[in-house]
């Protein structure tokens, strides 16, 4: 079997999206959105109305009241926030396992992708992107390749290195070594869990969202937020030596390198969250 035949053959293996997430999903995409039907949905569920609660009362929302009902939680948070807690809930299982192609310690590959999902809103806040919902989501998934790539990387690592070192970028070599990287395969994914166009889009380019066709800026944002963690240590070190974000991508996105400052200051709080975040899903 040729390794992209058995690299597919994988991500047909992966557990389904649950249908509770898939059906919030597509109502947020129903122009005839209400929000009874989304609270109709989630209640079933008793395991998520808990965890909402459980976020909702968490220090990070900093209510001075209990939160106490689903109905009350929802209003609060509203359907977008909702969405991001129910897909953050469904991944971290998948996301905090080691992933030791890519030498990510158990753990790292969660924190990375909650790093940039919560960094790359604060860039979208910052030039007033308003779909922050597509933009959470399609940081929080960029990587989801990774979590059936890694054991084909790890197989052919040297390979991937030796080409790595020559100068070729890591998405290239694996490319050339596999068949296929990452950044596509975790498309493919997106697309067989019935995500929306614009996010399998970004996930197939955040490694050259210059080629991306369509949502270039949320593309070129959800890049950034990669290229910022990697340079600043939360991320994959296997995918070579952290290079800074380019000033063209500062540009494209409408950001100035000197806005970088003021987001590095809310870095330590985003780590926190992330990793407050993972205790509670865990
Ligand atoms: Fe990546
Ligand atoms: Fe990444």
């Amino acid at each position: 079997m040729s390794n992209v035949k058995e690299i597919l053959a994988k991500v047909g293996n992966l557990p389904p999206m649950p249908a509770v997430v898939q059906q919030v999903m597509g109502m947020m995409q129903d122009p005839n959105f209400s929000f009874a039907k989304l609270m109709e949905t989630i209640r079933l569920d008793p395991g998520i109305t808990a965890h909402v609660l459980r976020i909702c009362n968490s220090p990070f929302y900093g209510l001075r009241q209990e939160v106490t009902s689903l109905h009350q939680a929802m209003v609060l948070m509203g359907s977008s926030q909702l969405m991001e807690i129910l897909l953050s809930r469904e991944m971290v299982g998948h996301f905090q396992r080691g992933q030791e192609g890519y030498r990510l310690a158990k753990g790292e590959l969660w924190r990375h992708s909650m790093a940039c999902a919560l960094l790359v809103q604060r860039l979208g806040q910052r030039v007033g992107f308003t779909d922050e919902g597509a933009l959470f989501t399609s940081a929080l998934m960029h990587d989801v390749g990774k979590l059936v790539l890694s054991e084909f990387v790890s197989k052919s690592f040297a390979q991937i290195e030796q080409l790595v070192e020559q100068g070729m970028s890591f998405v290239a070599a694996e490319r050339q070594v596999l068949g296929v990287d990452h950044a596509l395969l975790g498309a493919a994914l997106a697309r067989q869990w019935n995500f929306p166009e614009v996010i399998v889009g970004a996930i197939a380019f955040h490694h050259a969202p210059d080629r991306a066709p369509r949502d270039r800026q949320l593309t070129h944002l959800v890049a950034l937020a990669n290229l910022l963690c990697v340079s600043l240590g939360v991320g994959p070190s296997a995918e070579g030596l952290a290079t800074p974000a380019p000033a063209t991508m500062f540009k494209e996105v409408g950001l100035k390198t000197r806005d970088l400052d003021m987001l590095l200051l809310e870095l330590k709080d985003i780590l926190d969250q992330a990793e407050y975040l993972l205790d509670l899903a865990s």
